[in-house]
């Protein structure tokens, strides 16, 4: 049978219409890709269907939903309180969207990043999308799946990443099966995402404006925009982020966690892991700096170049080991060498050859392969139930590439509170 393209186009296009039947005429949320990670979405104007979300997620009601939109006209109409959107959404020549906004949309929608809005008085969103806050986030996301899915829709989507409260997020639409199955009758599977990590979330509204989540918008992508040149991650005025109604609702909660406990390791920050180890029959290990050819997925897709090598903050030998004359290399090689019996003198390790098993998974030495594989690394070696999860970290001092988001996200998941 011969390849035909625009068969599989209207395949595409049945998949489409039905989910946007699902999500115009029953309560039933539908999960979609989108180039950060997958999401969960409903009609953000029917609270019936918004509270469907949060019940299929476990999330709690004091998160608020992203609302997703697929055109600057249909922003504006949320914008000036109307269902419905005319021409390009501006009244009497005047643009509801906060000029602050202005180049960041110009440079990055559709994409990855999130913005913080007023809500207006007359507002057609469903309450339970913003949580009770005077605020809502925006995005417009640039997989095509997703634009094509919200044009049919008609209807703006609240949507939050479609994995179970806590979990990773979702990359694949096997990741959403996992969490979901049981919640949702439609999973449109776009393949892996592309970025991998959520979208950053920024408040142009406060004063300086504030990266309340960092994501696949650098800081140093953000900081070239007209009026964004001093944006930091988090609130610079500690009163804004100690008010009652925190502007970064969401983070407080137990976030990005697989089911074994986490530890990363970050550049200087050596960590005694070898008498715990002892104690386990069961690890995975995600590395980060290789020195060998990559072999991951991610990182097959794009081709890897070593050249964003980074050195490796798994702790040395001399940290872990500080015996002289015993040598060997950084944690992630010295396991897998024990596991593989390939040390002669294995025994002088505090780990027994035949005590433990190691789930070694490579994400690469490039950033956005690292963001494009964590989540699912993650769940991988869940499946394998691993006892523990060892992961090197990655240098995120710069600000210049999505480091910041990925260590952002490893650090919840080890819960370690910055
Ligand atoms: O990339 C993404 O943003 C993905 C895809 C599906 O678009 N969505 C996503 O949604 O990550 P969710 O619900 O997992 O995360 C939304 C984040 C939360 O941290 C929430 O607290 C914050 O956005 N947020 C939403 N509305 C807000 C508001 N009005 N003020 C401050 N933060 C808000
Ligand atoms: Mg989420």
């Amino acid at each position: 049978i011969e390849y035909d393209e625009s068969e599989e186009a209207d395949a595409h296009a049945g998949t489409l219409k039905h989910a946007a039947k699902e999500l115009t005429t029953t309560d039933y949320p539908v999960a979609f890709p989108t180039e950060t990670v997958y999401g969960l979405g409903a009609d953000a104007t029917r609270s019936s269907a918004v509270n469907a979300i949060f019940a299929a997620k476990g999330r709690p009601a004091d998160n608020p939903l992203i609302v997703h939109v697929h055109s600057l006209p249909q922003l504006r109409a949320l914008l000036l309180g109307k269902r419905e959107v005319t021409g390009d959404g501006k009244e009497g020549g005047k643009d509801p969207i906060p000029d602050i906004y202005r180049p960041v949309i110009e440079r990055f929608w559709p994409g990855p990043v999130t913005i913080i809005l007023p809500v207006p008085d007359n507002s057609v969103l469903a309450p339970e999308v913003t949580a009770g806050l005077p605020t809502f986030g925006a995005r417009m996301p640039r997989s095509i799946i997703a634009l094509s899915l919200l044009r049919l829709c008609g209807r703006p989507l609240a949507a939050p990443s479609a994995n179970a409260s806590t979990r990773p997020s979702p990359t694949a639409a096997e990741h959403v099966h996992d969490d979901l199955s049981t919640k949702v009758r439609i999973i449109i599977d776009g393949g892996p995402c592309e970025v991998g990590v959520e979208s950053t979330v920024i408040d142009g509204l406060s004063s300086p404006p504030a990266i309340l989540r960092p994501g696949g918008v650098t800081v140093e992508q953000l900081r070239q925009c007209p009026g964004w040149e001093s944006v930091v991650v988090g609130y610079k005025d500690k009163q804004a982020e100690d008010s009652s109604k925190p502007r970064a609702p969401g983070m407080k909660y137990r976030h990005y966690s697989p089911k074994a406990p986490v530890v990363l390791f970050e550049a200087g920050a050596g960590k005694p892991v070898f008498e715990e180890l002892r104690t386990k029959s069961s690890i995975g290990i995600i590395r980060t700096k290789s020195w060998e050819p990559v072999c991951n997925l991610a990182a097959e897709k794009t081709g890897s170049s070593n050249t964003n090598r980074q050195a490796s903050c798994f702790p040395t030998d001399a940290e872990v080991y500080p015996e002289p004359g015993v040598s060997s290399s950084r944690l992630a090689n010295l396991l897998r060498s024990v596991v593989q019996h390939q040390i002669p003198h294995a025994d002088h390790y505090i780990v027994k050859p035949e005590g433990i098993q190691a789930w070694d998974i490579n994400l690469g030495a490039e950033t956005e392969n690292v963001a494009r594989g964590l989540f699912s690394a993650l769940r991988e070696l869940d499946k394998k139930r691993v006892e523990t999860i060892y992961v090197e970290g990655i240098d995120d001092k710069s600000g210049d590439d999505i480091a910041v988001a990925v260590m952002n996200r490893l650090r919840k998941a080890a819960e370690i509170r910055t």
